[in-house]
């Protein structure tokens, strides 16, 4: 499929790690919950790509609720043990967006929601709750995948700035970074984390693919977690203490906000809004 607007954007970021807009979708199953995702692929590919990452999309028909399931799936990377971070952001952009971070924690996976309003770590998101509901969660030697549905996370707002994300477009800019270096504790939301140096980009989630008949059911899959522990990647040992563990809900309490009242500026956030460091 065609998507001029897109293609533009993508180039720009093609310069310094290669995204590409698929014309193709790229279906991939998750092992956990069963379900194809349409993804966007970062694969590792050093120098130029140091990160990793296979993130698929499930949105509700229509994207009648602020809500969507998310399929992350990244490779372990950095010290100590492997437990580099993902950060997702909501828009194209690292700024002024919904932020959610994902690093391994023993056999779990810590989530944190964040936000930025400079080029620097992300604090704290201290806006409406998002809920995040982890449906699955593995994490083994060479990587850590999360499965998890996000409720309230299409809108947002923190310092009096409001934001949202629309699925009512052709494809909605989702986008990344990770770091190789671990947060400074791993079983702490709120731990300190370093600047993204191990890849980013934007992650564009074509509605059409993404959009499911079969939202409800994926929405709701009963909690599955810490899979086949076992040894460390090659490049760090795991922590200590890890035992598997299910996992349950990831993420402070859940509620519905109201939704923001949208007084952003335009439509979509510059798109370089993530800076190489
Ligand atoms: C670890 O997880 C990744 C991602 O799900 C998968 O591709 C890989 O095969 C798994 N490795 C092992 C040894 O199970
Ligand atoms: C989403 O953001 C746009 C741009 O800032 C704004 O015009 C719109 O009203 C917002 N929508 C919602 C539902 O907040």
């Amino acid at each position: 499929m065609k998507l001029p607007i897109l293609s533009t954007l993508v180039s720009v970021a093609a310069v310094v790690h290669s995204v590409s807009a698929q014309d193709a979708p790229v279906y991939v199953v998750d092992p956990s919950t069963g379900f194809k995702f349409s993804t966007v692929q970062q694969k590792y590919d050093p120098p130029v790509n140091k990160g990793d990452l296979t993130m698929g999309f499930a949105f509700p028909k229509k994207g009648a609720k602020d809500e969507y399931v998310g399929y992350m799936v990244a490779r372990r990377q950095g010290t100590p043990g492997g437990a580099g971070y993902t950060g997702i952001s909501h828009s194209s952009g690292m700024l002024k967006s919904l932020l959610l971070v994902a690093w391994v924690n023993g056999q779990d996976i810590q989530t944190s929601w964040r936000y930025a309003t400079k080029y620097n770590p992300p604090v704290k998101y201290t806006g409406p709750p998002p809920k995040l509901t982890k449906l699955a969660t593995v994490v083994n030697a060479s990587h850590y995948s999360l499965t998890y549905r996000c409720q309230s996370c299409l809108t947002w707002t923190q310092g009096g700035q409001a934001g949202n994300l629309s699925l009512s477009t052709e494809a909605a800019l989702f986008s990344y970074a990770q770091g190789a270096t671990a947060p400074a504790k791993s079983d702490n939301p709120d731990a300190s984390i370093g600047m993204h140096n191990s890849g980013f980009g934007v992650l564009p989630a074509v509605v059409k693919d993404a959009e499911t008949d079969d939202y409800e059911k994926l929405a709701s899959t009963p909690a599955k977690g810490g899979v086949a522990p076992a040894k460390a990647p090659a490049n760090a040992a795991p922590p200590a203490g890890s035992a598997p563990k299910a996992s349950s809900s990831a993420s402070p309490k859940a509620s519905a906000p109201a939704p923001a009242k949208g007084k952003g500026s335009g439509t979509m956030p510059p798109m370089q809004s993530f800076r190489r460091i």
